[in-house]
């Protein structure tokens, strides 16, 4: 007998694919074969530097975490390996489900509960010392990961400067410009969802800025903004203020950049994001300050200097230890607008 019925099977990919990942797209193939899954990922190179990689890492690995949560739920435990076959470097996870006698994860109630959220402030209260604690506690299982939070005005203020530097920058580099405005489903409106990419209305721009928003895409009309120092108020406006504001802003580090250290931080990253929400607060991903800093970015259209600069500062803050993710959390009301996915039957690979 299998562990686990067909009908769950797709349950429990229906929750994978629930997982946030960069410009909401997961580009995977789910592979079933009873209670056994394949994972085919589009990426194939997975040692390059750079940034776009650690991107896809962290979204593949959220997107395992909330497969194993859902698993659970149905006394099954996913043993999964990442990278099964060095000849098939596009085969990301091989995944068992076995039967476990363990209980449910509680965060799998979560999963359809998390969203971005980009609202402009994040309200109080922080998080008080147990809820703290219970965040800290997910590291533990993870001794590539550490989780630090920046409480302290003094604390905030340097990094808050390397954030501001990142997300200012990508409206002021036509490539980053591409890359940021190129996700953004402008022709859905800014009411509607998207199965995939970012829907204008999930993103927290005021309805005032609507029009002056979508005009932006344009990089001319950016570059002639850019002259009266149009970055500038967008880095304080999309980042700095938000962040300064907000009750929490975390960072979660790596020992190493190697691939299984960073699908381990997006794994430990879901259940950081799955247990905020389980106590009542919203978060926003802010990773461009981390991720530009990577050796290779500037291979990827970031400056040189910029690239530099960024992982001279990151090294100041937390010496050998590589930043990965940053984000802000706190309370906010839920958003109108949360990003969709597609049918999970555009997942399957057909048999
Ligand atoms: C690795 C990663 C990087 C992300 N970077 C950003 C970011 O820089 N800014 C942001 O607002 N959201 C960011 N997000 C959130 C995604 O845009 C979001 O997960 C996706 O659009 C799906 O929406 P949902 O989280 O509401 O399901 C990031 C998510 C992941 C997993």
């Amino acid at each position: 007998m299998e562990a686990i019925t067909q009908e769950q099977v797709r349950g429990v990919l229906q929750s994978a694919i629930q997982a946030p990942s960069a410009d909401n797209h997961h580009p995977v193939r789910f592979q079933l074969d009873g209670s056994h899954i394949l994972v085919h990922h589009t990426r194939t190179a997975w040692e390059q530097p750079g940034y776009q990689r650690v991107l896809d890492l962290l979204s593949l690995g959220a997107l395992a975490e909330n497969l194993a949560i859902a698993a659970s739920q149905y006394g099954v435990k996913a043993d999964m390996r990442l990278f099964p076959d060095p000849e098939q470097p596009g085969l990301a996870l091989s995944i068992d489900l076995q039967p476990d006698v363990t209980q449910a994860d509680p965060l799998w109630h979560e999963i359809p509960n998390r969203h971005t959220s980009r609202q402009f402030r994040f309200r109080g209260p922080p998080f008080n010392v147990t809820e703290r604690a219970q965040l800290d506690a997910i590291t533990y299982a993870h001794p590539s990961c550490t989780l630090h939070w920046l409480d302290t005005a003094a604390d905030r203020k340097p990094v808050l400067a390397l954030m501001r530097r990142a997300e200012t920058e990508r409206f002021h580099n036509p490539v980053l410009h591409e890359e940021l405005f190129s996700a953004i489903r402008f022709d859905v409106g800014w009411r509607d969802t998207s199965e995939t990419g970012l829907p204008p209305g999930a993103l927290g721009v005021e309805l005032p800025l609507h029009g002056l928003f979508s005009t932006l895409r344009h990089w001319p009309v950016m570059r002639m903004a850019n002259r009266f120092g149009a970055h500038h108020f967008l880095g304080l406006r999309s980042c700095d203020l938000p962040c300064r504001l907000a009750p929490n802003l975390g960072v979660l580090t790596v020992k190493k950049t190697d691939t299984a250290s960073v699908f381990e931080a997006g794994r430990v990253f879901q259940r950081i994001w799955l247990t905020t929400t389980r106590l009542g607060r919203v978060l926003q991903p802010m990773p461009a300050s981390a991720l530009y800093a990577l050796d290779g970015a500037d291979a990827a259209g970031i400056p040189k200097a910029l690239q530099q600069d960024l992982a001279e500062g990151w090294k100041i803050h937390f010496g050998s230890l590589v930043p990965v993710m940053l984000f802000r959390t706190g309370k906010a009301k839920p958003p109108l607008v949360t990003a969709g996915r597609p049918a999970i039957e555009q997942f399957l690979e057909k048999s």
